[in-house]
């Protein structure tokens, strides 16, 4: 039994899973716990020490000691590794590109599975991943399972590479989303999957707001809030 209220969202990328959660979290009053901010810091920290990305065992003994931290409060969002703050470090092109490749292996997954346990323990919170109403927490009271249509996912997509000043092509960028939406599907270790028990939710035709209330309600009479 887990001691506090958890939502487990998961879903593909561009289901608009980060802002729904974090909007969620906000309008809840709980801990928003990013785990994919874990697998990130851990590429980070893997190349600081020399460890190669596609070195499944040493990446798997670093894992066992990631001085991963998350902010509270006032500091919601920052993450920081051996206390120095890695938030935005985190977000760079290279380091998505690592943390891709660290999650893929099976001894990263294994070790990373207590501490994102444990941080899920510490009060009321929403655990946002890929794997989290299916491997992670999979008695959380409430799961739910994000999607949108691929059209919609890849303009969202596009729009946030715009707004970085990146310029991409449209089809490119639909290739690459189906080429990941293939690699997480597929991939041996916990694939990306909804859970049985999952409510799914398309957020294709609703706003922000739309997705935050619709979700608080089913929050408050699914968790007794
Ligand atoms: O959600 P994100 O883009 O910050 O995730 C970074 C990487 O970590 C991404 O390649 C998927 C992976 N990931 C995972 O495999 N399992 C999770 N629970 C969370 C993220």
């Amino acid at each position: 039994m887990l001691p506090f209220p958890v939502i487990a969202i998961d879903g593909p990328a561009g289901a608009g899973k980060s802002t729904v959660a974090r909007a969620l979290a906000r309008r809840l009053g709980f801990f928003l716990l990013d785990t994919g901010a874990i697998y990130r810091s851990l590429a980070l920290f893997a190349e600081q020490h020399g460890v190669s990305w596609a070195d499944g065992p040493r990446l798997g003994a670093l894992a066992e000691q990631l001085p991963i931290r998350f902010g509270r409060g006032d500091e919601d969002g920052a993450v920081y590794l051996a206390e120095q703050t890695v938030t935005t470090a985190i977000r760079t092109p290279e380091v998505s590109l690592g943390a891709s490749q660290v999650s893929a292996h099976p001894e990263v997954r294994a070790m990373l599975l207590e501490l994102q346990r444990q941080l899920s323990r510490s009060g009321p919170c929403v655990v946002e991943g890929r794997d989290i109403g299916t491997v992670v927490l999979p008695d959380a009271p409430l799961k739910i399972f994000l999607t949108a249509s691929p059209e919609v996912r890849a303009q969202r997509r596009q729009k946030e590479l715009e707004a970085r000043g990146v310029r991409a092509d449209v089809s490119d960028t639909r290739r690459e989303q189906e080429e990941r939406d293939r690699r997480d599907l597929t991939r041996a270790t916990a694939p990306l999957k909804c859970a049985d028990d999952a409510v799914l939710f398309d957020t294709s035709d609703r706003s922000l707001e739309q997705v935050i209330d619709d979700l608080a309600a089913i929050a408050k009479i699914r968790l007794s809030l």
